[in-house]
């Protein structure tokens, strides 16, 4: 029995992190027995294990999955602990020692905020020569840097992350960062800060004409070192008036705009730093995950295109910074532009509207390796301007993410689906830099709570996401303070204070699914009052008249239905005042199971009844008492089902069945209906249409971008027009993820693992795929909070199904056969498990008078029969190709010269089945 995953609120050895509370968890595997019957947490003073601290004892009640340990913490302290395990067949494991280091807390500074004078746009590097006064035991550097900063011991960065201190609203909170300096630190060395743009300072806004910034015009910067000697002594150098500043040779960096570095400017020093004023807003130890290189790579190939130009593509849409080795003659200027996309095999960049994106160098006449500190950018494909023999290994493409440990996969059998599973992969990735943005190439890479929601499901089945979100929550709380409960429609707002429905309900919607998949309470705790808050908010708008309904709303944002037939109406068609009660009472509801959580009687009750009243709201204003909606689109149809809303679901699965079929099984949807399609008609018994809608590889479809080279999810259905010209550059972004959380259909559905009803943490999973002949097989891993669950099966035959299920220490599969005649679910505890059976129906479709045209046609013999029958049916349009063959003959008899219904009925269908067998199974 090995105990592994040691967590302090969900973070491995976490140093310098805001610690409200502190949530131990913990995973077991390699045991005989198949749960924990006790646990023991031991708390040190030391790495020694001389100075126990605490000490829980064995315990039946310590939970793997999230344990608060009851002490209190002080400032700047590094604690050790370790858990012991004991299962159900008398193993007995002690884990390994973690630990988690408390920042500064509440502890006053000593340091002060220092600037500098100006030197023109050169950014400022600030400098301290540190003397060591004995033989060093520890040594932390506490900082915060505004706009950005990097941080240097003798011209070595300190740490391994980017764009610190992060990003949040910078008029509320202000984030310090820690770093264990120890290892670096000689007798005499030189600690040095360089200032940049970025966030916080420079042009960053949705509205174009900001371009001061929203929260601050100087550079700042507040650091204090902590010396700790072996004899006991301790010391601490903060920023003062003492330390120096020189003028670096960055003369700008913005988020959208880029970074200018010139080489000929002489060295410059600034003189002695100047005291500023704090700032209004409380150092608070930080809550940012990491921003981390997670991966580089080289070019796939250098282009010379039509127009001249000279452009390396990285075979992958992304976002990052880059290094590039040059060697130009002192004051040649280089220039790199960033975009994601060739039109007419030239570079292009429209659709990044304002943003620069670009770097520009002035060259002192040294070889140098470039990169950039305080921007990055969303690219496939970099130009290159003014560089004398490029060769394509001299340029490094450096992916940055808040994304670390993935500990979600799924595989198929089918390639463009494993594309499209990738593209959503990086999609994460890319959209994860230190906020959950909507696209990271244009001037906006905004924390729009909208695609957020929509995607956060998906998020968390793949990477392990909890403190990244837990700080998205916490900014979004700090937020709603400022603007009595409303929540914004992008975290940070940088003041802007409108919201909209389906967006602003993610302060409901993440912190349930952050529960749900982690089963750690604290998160509702700690979201509770911004949830509550923002029912409150709605409630006042929506008064005694239903005011939220006619509030401003995005819709079904981006949905193909609009009535006007225009592709640049973005609202779709479902009406907003519906989405947006839905939504109401969905976060009611939410609120309701949360309060419930959380032992709050009394507003369980309340918000219980408001989200009944809710319902009964929406069934009068938008229902028929005898079930019908009134809102007659696919987005409208899979709202009521999602949530019950009809007193009459089969009409409404029969409904909205047609409204696919007459689409040609085609989504309209836009942000809000399409993360539910899927999953809602699975629940529903469509199965076979969701994965119908999956694998379309025609517009619109997730396979239409994928075959059109997509390496990321795009923003629209139609990002790019078949032929693959961009179709508009106003809003057009190749690398938003909201329509990749299909992935969570992909994994729950398909792949057949989801959490049981009721289940939370993934004690119970509910184990029944969806098999699929086209997909063949499957593969779905879940590192959970109990631990790792696979699922696989695989198609031998079309008749013969292996499905594999592995169970984790602590966890419970609830299997049900698909397509079996054992139509009894297995409850599974840890272990391995295999079935291997003959299914009841044949999973490759038999081909039959209720198959679609286009898949009768593809047999040519079957095709000229049905033709040499009905010769009318030569003028078809292919757009009705994918209707059943006998449905299309019974709506259309009669016409163009075609039998009539009856004879349609009793005489030529049934022929044309009997030749359609005959012939499929010659
Ligand atoms: C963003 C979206 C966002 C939307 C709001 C756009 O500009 O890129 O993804 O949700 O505005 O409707």
């Amino acid at each position: 029995m090995r105990i592994r995953a040691l967590r302090v609120n969900h973070m491995e050895n976490p140093i310098g992190y805001r610690m409200e509370r502190t949530v131990f968890s913990w995973k077991v595997d390699e045991a005989k027995g198949t749960r924990q019957d006790a646990a023991q947490i031991l708390v040190y003073a030391d790495r020694a294990c001389r100075e126990l601290i605490y000490d829980s004892t064995l315990r039946p009640e310590l939970d793997s999955i999230g344990t608060e340990l009851p002490i209190p913490l002080r400032p700047r302290t590094r604690y050790f602990w370790r858990v012991i395990v004991e299962s159900d067949a008398g193993e007995r494991a002690e884990s390994e020692l973690a630990f988690f280091e408390t920042g500064k807390r509440d502890e006053p500074w000593q340091a002060t905020w220092i600037g500098c004078q100006s030197a023109d746009s050169r950014h400022p590097l600030f400098q301290k020569t540190i003397s060591l006064t004995g033989e060093l035991a520890a040594a932390r550097l506490y900082i915060c840097g505004l706009g950005l900063y990097e941080a240097y011991l003798n011209d070595r960065k300190i740490g391994d992350e980017y764009l610190t201190p992060h990003y949040n609203d910078y008029d509320r909170w202000l984030q310090t960062d820690t770093y264990d300096v120890t290892a670096q630190l000689n007798d005499r060395a030189t600690l040095s800060v360089l200032l940049g743009n970025g966030w916080y300072k420079g042009r960053f806004s949705f509205f174009e004409n900001d371009t001061a910034g929203k929260y601050g015009q100087d550079f700042r910067l507040i650091a204090e070192l902590h010396l700790d000697y072996t004899d006991g002594r301790h010391e601490v150098i903060g920023t003062d008036e003492s330390w120096d500043v020189g003028a670096s040779h960055i003369t700008f960096s913005g988020i959208y705009d880029g970074e200018h570095r010139d080489d000929t400017l002489p060295p410059l020093s600034l003189g002695k730093a100047c005291r500023l004023p704090a700032p209004p807003a409380p150092l608070t130890d930080r809550m940012s995950v990491p921003v981390r290189a997670y991966r580089e790579w080289k070019p796939t190939a250098l282009i010379h295109t039509p127009a001249g130009e000279t452009v390396l593509d990285l075979g992958q849409n992304f976002s990052g910074i880059f290094r590039l080795q040059v060697n130009e003659a002192r004051g040649q200027t280089t220039r790199l532009q960033f975009g994601e996309l060739l039109q007419g095999g030239n570079f292009y960049r429209d659709n990044l509207r304002t943003a620069k994106a670009e770097y520009v160098y002035i060259s002192g006449g040294e070889p140098v390796e470039l990169t950039p500190h305080f921007t990055f950018y969303g690219y496939r494909y970099v130009k290159l301007e003014g560089i004398s023999d490029l060769q394509p290994e001299d340029f490094t493409a450096v992916g940055l993410s808040s994304c670390e440990s993935q500990i979600g996969s799924v595989e198929t059998g089918h390639a463009l689906v494993n594309r499209l599973i990738e593209n959503a992969r990086w999609g994460l990735l890319s959209n994860s830099l230190d906020v959950p943005t909507d696209c990271p190439q244009r001037d906006e890479r905004l924390g729009w709570t909208g695609d957020a929601q929509v995607f956060s499901s998906t998020a968390l089945s793949l990477y392990d996401l909890h403190a990244f979100y837990a700080k998205y929550l916490y900014d979004m709380a700090r937020e709603q303070e400022a603007q009595d409960g409303c929540v914004p429609n992008y975290i940070p707002s940088q003041g802007a204070s409108a919201c909209s429905a389906a967006w602003g309900d993610a302060a409901c919607i993440i912190p349930w699914n952050l529960y749900e998949t982690y089963g750690d309470p604290s998160i509702l705790a700690d979201s509770y009052d911004s949830m509550k808050v923002w029912v409150e908010y709605i409630r006042r708008v929506d008064a005694e008249n239903h005011g939220w309904s006619r509030a401003e709303h995005f819709g079904d944002w981006l949905a193909l239905d609009h009535e006007s037939g225009d592709a640049n109406e973005n609202s779709g068609a479902t009406d907003k005042g519906f989405i947006a009660q839905v939504y109401y009472m969905q976060s009611a509801e939410i609120l309701s199971k949360s309060a419930s959580v959380l032992g709050k009687a009394d507003d369980a009750a309340n918000y219980g009844a408001l989200a009944a009243r809710l319902r009964d709201h929406i069934q009068f204003e938008y229902f028929s008492g005898s079930g019908r909606c009134c809102v007659n689109t696919q987005t409208a149809y899979l709202l009521a089902l999602r949530h019950g809303l009809s007193v009459d679901e089969d009409y409404i699965r029969q409904r909205l069945r047609e409204l696919f079929f007459f689409k040609s099984d085609k989504l309209l949807t836009g942000f809000v209906g399409t993360p539910l399609a899927l999953p809602t008609l699975s629940e529903h018994g469509m199965g076979g249409l969701a994965a119908k809608l999956l694998l379309n590889e025609d517009y619109p479809g997730w396979l239409y971008a994928v075959k059109l080279g997509a390496t990321t999810i795009w923003e629209r259905w139609d990002s790019l027009l078949a032929d693959g010209s961009i179709s508009g550059t106003g809003m057009n972004s190749l690398n938003h993820y909201a329509y990749g959380s299909v992935v969570e259909w992909i994994i729950r559905y398909a792949g057949g693992l989801r959490q049981a009803v009721g289940s939370v943490g993934y004690r119970r999973v509910l184990v029944a795929p969806e098999l699929n002949w086209q997909l063949r097989w499957m593969r779905t891993e879940f590192d959970s909070p109990v631990g790792r669950y696979v699922i696989s099966w695989e198609l031998t035959t079309p008749r013969h199904v292996t499905l594999r299920v592995s169970v984790p220490f602590g966890g419970e599969a609830l299997v049900r056969l698909p397509d079996s005649a054992d139509k009894t679910e297995k409850q599974l505890g840890a272990g391995e498990y295999e079935f291997s059976y003959e299914t009841v129906r044949p999973l490759k479709p038999e081909l039959s008078a209720s198959s679609p045209i286009s898949a009768l046609y593809e047999n040519e013999k079957i095709k000229a029969m049905i033709l040499a029958r009905l010769p009318e049916l030569q003028v078809l349009k292919k757009s009705m190709w994918d209707h059943p063959l006998d449905q299309l003959l019974l709506a259309v008899a009669g016409f163009v010269g075609l039998p009539d219904r009856e004879i349609m009925a009793q005489e030529v269908i049934p022929y044309l089945a009997r030749e359609i067998r005959r012939l499929d199974t010659e």
